[in-house]
C-alpha cells in the first residue's frame, strides 16, 4: 500500500519513517524545499533519538520526500500532519490545514481515498474538511497524535491507544483500512473507534487534563514555599494514591513545547465560541503563564532586585530533555527575562541542535556566539557554569549525574535555582551550595 504523509515536522516525519519501517511505500510531502532536499539526502532536520538512523535506513528505498502533491494520486491513504499553531487571538490557526486540503483536492479524481487528519484540530474541523471534499470519493478519518517529543520514535512504535473518528460507523471500509495499517502494532493496544467530534475532543481533553495536573501542582508549590512544606514530598505522597497517579505531578517552571500551551489556549477559545465560560482550563493557562515570572522574581529577590551584569548559567534550552524544540521553552522565556534585566547569560543544552536553534533564534553570529554578547551558548556544561553568579536549571535533565565537586570549583557563587526540582537538594547543600527549588528548599 502506498501512503502519503503531508507535513514532515515532528509528527509527519516520525509517521513517515515509522510507516516505512512497517513496510509501506511512503511519500513525505512538504512545502519546505530545503527540508525536502535534506531529507532525501538522509539528513534529519530535527532531533529525536533513533530518527536519523531510521530515515537513513529507508530513504531512497521505501521512503521518499517531495514538494509535489502529484504523488498522492496513487496513494490509498493520506495522513495530514501539518502544523496548527496559535493565531493572534489564541485560536488554532488552520491556514496550513486548509491550504493542504486545497492542494489534495486538486489531485483527486474518481478513485477512493482515505484522508487521515493527524494534526490537532478544533472540534468540527474533520466535518469541515469533508464538506470541502464532498464532491470526491474520500473518507475523512480523525486520528489524533499523542507522541511525546524527546521519545517520539519510541512512542510511534508503542502507542498507548489509537483513537479513530469516522463520519459513519456503519461504513466499514475506512475502519478496516485503518485497522489494517495499525495492525502492525502490538495486538493489545486499545482502539477507540468513535465519531469525528469525540475523537477531536479526546486530544484536547487529554492535553488539557495533563496541563491542569501540572498547573495544580505549580499553584501548590507557591504556597509550599511560603509555609515551608516540601512539594516533592507532598506530591510523592499524593501520587501513591492510585486515583491520583504519580505522573505529571512535578512542580516546576511550567509546561511548554509545541502542544500544551497552544492547545490549552485553543480549547479555551472553543469554549468561548460556544458561549461557555472555561473556568478551570483558563486557570490552568493563567497559572502556567505566571509560574515562570514567579520563579524569575524569586531569583531577582535573592539579588535584592538587581541582577545587572550578574552571570547566570542556564542549564536547558529546549522545552524538555532530548529534543531540539524551543517552542514555548521556559528556559528561553527565562533567558529573555534575565537579558531584559541586564544579566549576562551562559546557556547550555546537551542536544547540539537545541544549542544551534538557540543561536539562530537570537540571531547570534555563529562565529561570535561564544563571546561579544550578553548571551553565550556553550557546548560544555563546565564551561557554562564557570564564573557564574548562579546556576539555573530549566530543563528536566538529570543533572545529578554531573560532577558537582567540579562545578563547585568553577562557579563564582554557589547558588542553584532548580526550576525542575531535579537535583538532590541535600547533596548539593552538603557541598556548600545554597539551593532554591520550586516549592522546596
Ligand atoms: N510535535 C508534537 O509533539 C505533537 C504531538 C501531537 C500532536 N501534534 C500536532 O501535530 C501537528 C503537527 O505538529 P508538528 O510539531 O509536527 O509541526 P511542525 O511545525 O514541526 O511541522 C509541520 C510541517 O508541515 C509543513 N507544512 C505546512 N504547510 C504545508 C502544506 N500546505 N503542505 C505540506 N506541508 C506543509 C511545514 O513545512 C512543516 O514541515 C500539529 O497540529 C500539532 O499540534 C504535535
Amino acid at each position: 500500500m502506498k501512503i502519503s504523509v503531508i507535513g514532515t515536522g515532528y509528527v509527519g516525519l516520525i509517521q513517515s519513517v515509522g510507516l516505512a519501517e512497517f513496510g509501506f511505500d511512503v511519500v513525505g510531502i512538504d512545502i519546505d524545499e530545503t527540508k525536502v532536499k535534506r531529507l532525501n539526502e538522509g539528513k534529519c532536520p530535527l532531533y529525536e533519538d533513533d530518527l536519523e538512523e531510521l530515515l537513513k535506513k529507508h530513504v531512497g528505498n521505501k521512503l521518499k520526500f517531495t514538494t509535489s502533491y502529484d504523488e498522492i494520486k496513487d496513494s490509498a491513504v493520506i495522513f495530514l500532519c501539518v502544523g496548527t499553531p496559535q493565531d493572534d487571538e489564541g485560536n488554532a490557526d488552520l491556514r496550513f490545514i486548509y491550504s493542504a486540503t486545497e492542494s489534495i483536492k486538486n489531485q483527486l479524481d474518481d478513485g477512493y481515498k482515505i484522508l487521515v487528519i493527524k494534526s490537532t484540530v478544533p472540534i468540527g474541523t474533520n466535518r469541515k474538511i469533508k464538506e470541502l471534499l464532498k464532491d470526491y470519493n474520500v473518507a475523512v478519518v480523525s486520528n489524533p497524535e499523542f507522541l511525546r517529543e524527546g521519545i517520539a520514535v519510541y512512542d510511534f512504535f508503542n502507542p498507548e491507544r489509537i483513537v479513530l473518528g469516522f463520519e459513519n460507523l456503519e461504513y466499514k471500509k475506512p475502519i478496516d483500512v485503518m485497522k489494517e495499517i495499525y495492525s502492525h502494532f502490538d495486538n493489545n493496544i486499545p482502539f477507540i473507534i468513535t465519531d469525528w467530534e469525540s475523537a477531536e475532543m479526546i486530544k484536547y481533553a487529554s492535553n488539557a487534563f495533563l496541563a491542569t495536573k501540572i498547573s495544580f501542582v505549580n499553584e501548590l508549590s507557591k504556597l509550599s514555599d511560603e509555609v515551608g512544606a516540601d512539594i516533592k514530598i507532598v506530591t510523592k505522597a499524593m501520587g501513591i494514591d492510585k486515583r491520583i497517579g504519580n505522573k505529571f505531578l512535578n512542580a516546576g517552571i511550567g509546561y511548554a513545547g509545541s502542544c500544551f500551551p497552544k492547545d490549552i489556549k485553543a480549547l479555551i477559545k472553543q469554549f468561548e465560541n460556544n458561549n461557555i465560560s472555561p473556568k478551570l482550563i483558563k486557570a490552568t493557562d493563567e497559572v502556567n503563564e505566571e509560574q515562570i515570572c514567579w520563579f524569575f522574581n524569586k531569583i531577582k529577590n535573592y539579588y535584592n532586585n538587581d541582577i545587572n551584569q550578574k552571570i547566570f548559567a542556564v542549564l536547558g534550552l529546549a522545552f524538555k530533555p532530548n529534543t531540539d524544540d524551543l517552542r514555548e521553552s521556559r528556559g528561553i522565556k527565562l533567558i529573555d527575562l534575565l537579558l531584559k534585566n541586564g544579566a549576562i547569560v551562559k546557556g547550555f543544552d546537551y542536544v547540539e541542535k537545541a544549542r544551534e536553534n538557540t543561536i539562530n533564534r537570537y540571531k547570534l553570529d555563529k562565529s561570535k556566539a561564544f563571546y561579544g554578547y550578553n548571551l553565550y551558548i556553550l557546548e560544555d556544561l563546565y564551561e557554562t557554569v564557570k564564573d557564574a553568579d548562579a546556576i539555573v536549571i530549566t530543563t528536566e535533565y538529570n543533572f545529578n549525574n554531573e560532577d558537582w565537586e567540579k562545578i563547585k570549583t568553577a562557579v563564582k557563587n554557589k547558588v542553584v535555582f532548580d526550576g525542575r526540582n531535579i537535583l538532590n537538594a541535600e547533596k548539593i547543600k552538603k557541598l556548600g551550595f545554597e539551593y532554591y527549588g520550586v516549592g522546596r528548599k
